[in-house]
């Protein structure tokens, strides 16, 4: 990775009683600068303390940057409203594997390469009918992609970067055809294999639509609404499934087993949970005269309730997303023809009640992507279940391209963090007939 920017400009100091110790300063291309710790503990046998990570930069990245206080996001420079109205997911996916926007040749060798790689090993389809008939996609998900590591050997020495790359095409290409069969196993269809003559998100549309035993055609709007949902959902930096999928990645374990790994951890309500728990709080709701009374339950601290799809640990500004979510939600209903959606209604409603109130403007809770997400994914035909589902396959290629970066990167180590133990100091066995 070029360290060029990455040089210390100037530094911190650090004091601690009658000792001083410089910090050197890192400046990245844009964002605020990082005081770099890594040689704290071995100058003054002290670690720094920061539970959930809210001011430590855990890497060094040139994949996506994030202005929260502007509402700013940007995939390899290029802001997402641009890359949204202008471009599609493959060439996003392009743009955060290797950095550039791809030419005419590139992009159509890319999208080539993703779409012959769309089908699973047949012995898959067996490894399905192992999970009860309910269990959560989600579920299902993690240990379909986390048992792909047991079918590609060939594309797993990672310290190859021809096999590096090989694994990320197949992940890209393969998790919509697996969130496929997650769906259509839930509900009891066949699955369907993947069709290459259809573009990415409608070819995705496909095989969860249609039935073997009718013609199925993808509306292209529908499709497009699909699309960009996957790009505004393809890369967030270093959020705490990106996290985990880099932590994972870190101890050299098997590409495959370390996005299972992200699923898992975005399958939270914190994270990606919060479309489905958006929308079943919507319905909870259920009524626009009942805004005010959950809006109370929200402000109240003996409640644990929250406003679902509002707030987000980096934007405290409108999450740039969301603003582009809410266009599509209106593009789709309309095309559907459903002219009155009551929980439309209720989120346009609570998103005016919010932004004007005390609580959320003075704590700076915006709505977020996930606020208007579930609204068009139940639209489009999707259960609240799969909502996370769709998200998970959108961000596979985001952890990709952020697992690759860090195996390339002549630094990384293991991640491990420290702690600041408070537990009992060394105390010795005592016999049970002796406990109290
Ligand atoms: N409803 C009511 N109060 C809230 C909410 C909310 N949705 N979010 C934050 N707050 C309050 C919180 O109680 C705290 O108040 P106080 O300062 O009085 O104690 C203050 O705002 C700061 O909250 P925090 O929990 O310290 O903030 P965080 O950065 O740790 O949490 C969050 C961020 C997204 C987990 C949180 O805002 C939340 O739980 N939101 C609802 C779930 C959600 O929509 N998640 C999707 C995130 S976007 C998709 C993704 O990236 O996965």
């Amino acid at each position: 990775m070029d360290a060029s920017h990455g040089t210390s400009a100037t530094t911190a100091t650090l004091t601690v009683g009658n000792e001083s110790w410089d910090l050197p300063i890192l400046k990245g291309t844009v964002g605020p600068d990082v005081v770099d710790i890594g040689k704290l503990y071995g100058q003054t046998g002290m670690f720094t303390y920061d539970p959930g990570f809210t001011s430590t930069a855990s890497c060094e990245s040139q994949i996506t940057y994030i202005d929260g206080d502007q509402g700013i996001l940007l995939y390899r420079g290029y802001p997402i409203e641009q890359l949204a109205e202008n471009g599609d997911f493959l060439e996003t996916c392009y743009l955060l594997l290797y950095g550039e926007l791809p030419t005419a040749a590139q992009k159509a060798d890319f999208d080539y390469r993703v779409t012959r790689h769309t089908m699973v090993h047949e012995q898959m389809n067996r490894f399905f009918h192992g999970f009860r008939r309910d269990a959560h996609p989600m579920a299902v998900l993690v240990a379909s992609v986390g048992a792909l590591s047991a079918f590609y050997h060939d594309s797993t020495d990672i310290s190859d970067p021809q096999q590096r790359m090989i694994a990320s095409i197949r992940m890209i290409a393969k998790i919509p055809t697996l969130a496929a069969m997650a769906y259509k196993y839930s509900i009891g269809q066949p699955f369907v294999y993947p069709k290459n003559d259809l573009d990415y998100a409608s070819n995705f549309l496909n095989m969860c639509f249609s039935v073997p035993c009718e013609e199925y055609k993808a509306n292209p709007i529908l499709s497009r609404a699909i699309d960009r949902i996957f790009i505004l959902h393809a890369d967030h930096e270093q959020n705490a499934s990106t996290s985990t999928v880099r932590l994972a990645g870190s101890s050299g374990a098997n590409p495959f087993a370390c996005i299972a790994a992200g699923i898992a951890c975005l399958w939270g309500p914190a994270h990606g949970g919060a479309n489905e728990a958006a929308l079943k709080m919507l319905g909870e709701i259920g009524s626009v005269e009942r805004i005010p009374e959950f809006i109370n339950r929200a402000k109240d601290k003996n409640d644990p309730f929250r406003l679902m799809g509002f707030g987000h640990r980096v934007y405290k500004n409108y999450d740039p997303r969301a603003k582009i979510m809410q266009h599509t939600t209106h593009e789709v209903l309309g095309e559907l023809g459903i002219k009155d959606d009551p929980l439309l209604d209720i989120a346009i409603e609570l998103e005016r009640i919010a932004l004007q109130d005390e609580y959320f403007v003075e704590r700076k809770l915006y709505p977020n992507i996930d606020f208007y997400s579930g609204i068009t994914l139940r639209a489009l035909g999707f259960p609240t279940s799969m909502f996370t589902v769709l998200f998970a396959l959108a961000r596979t290629v985001g952890w990709i391209g952020q697992w690759k970066e860090m195996i390339e990167d002549p630094s990384q180590r293991i991640g491990r963090p420290r702690q600041l133990y408070t537990g009992s100091t060394h105390r010795d066995y005592v016999p049970m007939a002796r406990r109290k």
